[in-house]
């Protein structure tokens, strides 16, 4: 219980007031480190939010207060958790700073976990996320992405077990030495995925839209740990293209997505040594209106390799994967973004 304060699901008409709270929580202590944001842009986190209300409509939750005159609720905090498979992932939590120290951020944590493990209890936060059962004996796991300069979160996570495991570095720019990226290899050929009924219809040799959704899901559960294909579908939506990366012979090797507005990611791969010439080919077949951005876990070595030879830089501090037990193999995998992996 906390004063003043309830918790409730949000209407899709509040979908701003979260985005705005998000945007005056972090704007507060980056500010503080010199580092102020400028001004928002709500969009795209108010497509995030629709698309994580309607694929986790359990997992969401706002933390209100009635205004004075009592007519409306005021948003001072929400919680977004995604549930994909054996791993549910914390993709959003913020609480506006004049509130921050209250409890309001725990409470709804506890709120969108997948079943409320024992506060501070790291083995029943390890064990204790829903998905054994559902999913065959692979154990449930808890993850989320921090900022690095950001203690409070790390701490809050931390206590259940929801460890700063891995650095993600942001690289941004335009490559001035394109050049220095590998073209796609002999025998490595690739696929446009949107939209995938037109790509069968122009070529007959391309998979099929089932085939080419069971050949994702098989190469997600192998390089993220889980498939996703709500998410590949809001990615597409929101202007990103995709490829399939195939051999000659038709056995897949992993897929990479790119946009116009310079959004990089996610790319998957099962070989790892095919992730220059993927970056090369995905810059070059998809050219950005402005600086591309990428988020490069310190795990994935060739891909912070391949793009700071090209030219790109590292922006700001990097964010921090975490979580109670690995489920993703990041040196085969960048993400769509940080919120949504
Ligand atoms: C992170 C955030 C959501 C937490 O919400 P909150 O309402 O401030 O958090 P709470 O008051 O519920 O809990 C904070 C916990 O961190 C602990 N904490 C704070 N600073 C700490 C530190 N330096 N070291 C260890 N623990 C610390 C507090 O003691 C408290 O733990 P307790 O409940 O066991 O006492 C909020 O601070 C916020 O919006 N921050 C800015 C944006 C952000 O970083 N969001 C997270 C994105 S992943």
């Amino acid at each position: 219980m906390i004063e003043g304060v309830t918790f409730r699901p949000p209407r899709p008409e509040e979908l701003a007031d979260c985005a705005l709270v998000w945007h005056a929580s972090v704007n507060d202590y980056m500010s503080r480190l010199g580092h102020p944001l400028p001004p928002p842009v709500l969009e795209p986190a108010m497509r995030l939010g629709e698309h994580l209300l309607a694929t986790d409509p359990g997992h969401f939750r706002v933390a209100v207060k009635a205004s004075p005159g009592g007519r409306r609720d005021r948003i001072v905090g929400f919680g977004i958790g995604l549930q994909r498979e054996h791993v549910w992932f914390l993709s959003q939590l913020y609480v506006l700073p004049e509130e921050q120290q209250r409890g309001i951020g725990r409470a709804l944590l506890s709120l969108v976990l997948p079943s409320a493990p024992e506060a501070g209890s790291a083995d029943a936060a390890r064990d204790g996320a829903r998905g054994s059962a559902a999913f065959g004996r692979r154990p449930g796991v808890l993850a989320t992405c921090t900022d690095s300069a950001q203690p409070i979160s790390n701490a809050l996570y931390g206590k259940l077990g929801i460890v700063a495991r891995m650095p993600v570095f942001n690289l941004v720019g335009r490559p001035s030495s394109p050049s220095r990226l590998p073209s796609l290899p002999q025998g490595i050929e690739a696929i446009a995925l949107e939209p995938p009924e037109l790509v069968s219809h122009r070529n007959p040799a391309a998979p099929g839209k089932s085939e080419l959704r069971q050949t994702i899901d098989a190469i997600d559960r192998d390089v993220l740990g889980y498939a996703h294909q709500s998410d590949h579908d809001f990615l597409r939506v929101q202007g990103r293209t995709g490829f399939l990366y195939r051999t000659s012979t038709g056995e897949p090797v992993g897929y990479g997505y790119s946009s116009q507005v310079g959004r990089f990611g996610p790319v998957a791969l099962l070989d790892e040594t095919l992730t220059a010439p993927v970056i090369g080919h995905l810059m070059s077949a998809i050219e950005p209106r402005g600086a591309t951005s990428v988020w490069v876990p310190g795990a994935n070595d060739r891909a912070m390799v391949a793009m700071l030879r090209a030219g790109l830089r590292i922006e700001g501090f990097p964010a921090m994967f975490c979580w109670t037990r690995p489920f993703a193999a990041f040196e085969r995998y960048l993400p769509a973004s940080l919120a949504l992996l």
